[in-house]
């Protein structure tokens, strides 16, 4: 058998729930404003999943027009990989729960916690699978529900948190072209450890809480999480791009995580990227952590501004710290 020598998405799907939360709605909530959001991340609103809706259901969804949008059916998926750190029990997995929705029979299905990085990680483990000729297709999904997790009542953090899902399918790049996935470059530094958390998630397991009667809930330390997003965004644009032998000014699109517009116009500047080759939906879904870059993605996909022979720079951060970047071939 011969090895493909690279991956590529052969499909992309989106989905996110119908429920809008503003930043006027927040300002109900806490003390806050729609100036102050606006300006400080560049957020306008964010996707919220009811009460009575399901991760899993969403993540299917995405799942779903991921891999009809590829020209396959479920029956051709090898292997499920759900990214989430906003899982809704910590077992079964998000991924179980997901293949059941999607009746993938017994293929397996697995997660992968990096936060914000998460789809990074995920998109690396299916490009090695798929050259190492493991599995042919795997599903990879950015999904989350972080709502269930928000703290509504702390400004520093509800202003910044949505919820949705990004899938895309990877497969093998036979087509004779150039195209694909050239280079992905994982990091995580745990001198970052403390400074996004979920507290309370496993009560009486190695954390002493004084807060022992509340619900999980994240906290973040968001200024030292800014400084070091900042560098980190940097310095892995620029090593992906070193280890696959191109220069900045190659870069035709960048598809950054969406944290803060002023993380990200940092991280354009610093590749020399003008607005209109960075891809930004911040101000209608908010953070939506692993699922920002392949929601993302989609939407580059599906609106034409990623078009095909791009140079596409996928760049990703967040909790652990955690942080990666990808260059796609489109
Ligand atoms: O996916 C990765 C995860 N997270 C991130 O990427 C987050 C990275 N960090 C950030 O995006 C920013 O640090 C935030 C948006 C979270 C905060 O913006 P900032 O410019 O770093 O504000 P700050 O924390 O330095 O606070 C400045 C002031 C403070 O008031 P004082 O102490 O100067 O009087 C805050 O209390 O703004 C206040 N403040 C707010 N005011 C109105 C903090 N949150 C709010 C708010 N509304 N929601």
């Amino acid at each position: 058998m011969t090895l493909p020598t690279r991956s590529r998405i052969l499909g992309l799907g989106a989905t996110v729930p119908e429920q809008k939360l503003t930043n006027d709605d927040l300002a109900k909530m806490v003390d806050t404003n729609d100036e102050w959001i606006v300006t400080r991340t560049g957020i306008r609103e964010r996707r919220i999943m009811r009460e009575d809706e399901k991760l899993s259901v969403m993540t299917a969804d995405a799942c779903r027009k991921a891999v009809a949008n590829s020209g396959l059916t479920i029956d051709d998926i090898d292997v499920l990989i759900v990214c989430t750190y906003t899982p809704e029990r910590l077992c079964p997995s998000a991924a179980c729960e997901t293949q059941g929705e999607l009746g993938m029979g017994t293929k397996p299905a697995f997660d992968i916690n990096a936060a914000c990085s998460g789809f990074m990680y995920g998109l690396q483990v299916a490009d090695s699978m798929v050259r190492a000729g493991v599995y042919r297709h795997v599903l990879v999904v950015g999904a989350e529900a972080q709502s269930r997790y928000v703290d509504y009542t702390d400004r520093g953090t509800c202003i910044l948190f949505g919820d949705g899902a990004g899938a895309v399918v990877v497969g093998p790049s036979d087509d004779g072209t150039e195209t694909g996935v050239l280079s992905i470059l994982l990091g995580a530094d745990a001198r970052g450890n403390e400074l996004i958390t979920i507290r309370n998630a496993c009560p009486g397991l190695g954390e002493k809480s004084p807060y022992k009667d509340t619900p999980p809930y994240i906290a973040m330390n968001g200024r030292e999480v800014y400084k070091f997003a900042v560098r980190a965004v940097g310095e892995v644009l620029d090593n992906v791009l070193a280890q696959a032998g191109l220069t900045r000014d190659e870069v035709d699109l960048l598809i950054p995580h969406q944290a803060n517009i002023r993380i990200i116009e940092a991280a354009a500047e610093r590749l020399g990227l003008e607005k209109d080759r960075v891809v930004v939906n911040i101000e209608r879904y908010g953070n939506t952590a692993a699922a920002s870059i392949p929601l993302t993605l989609e939407e580059a996909a599906t609106t034409g501004r990623l078009k095909s022979g791009m140079l596409a720079a996928l760049v990703g951060f967040g909790g652990g710290f955690t942080y990666g970047a990808c260059l796609i071939r489109w």
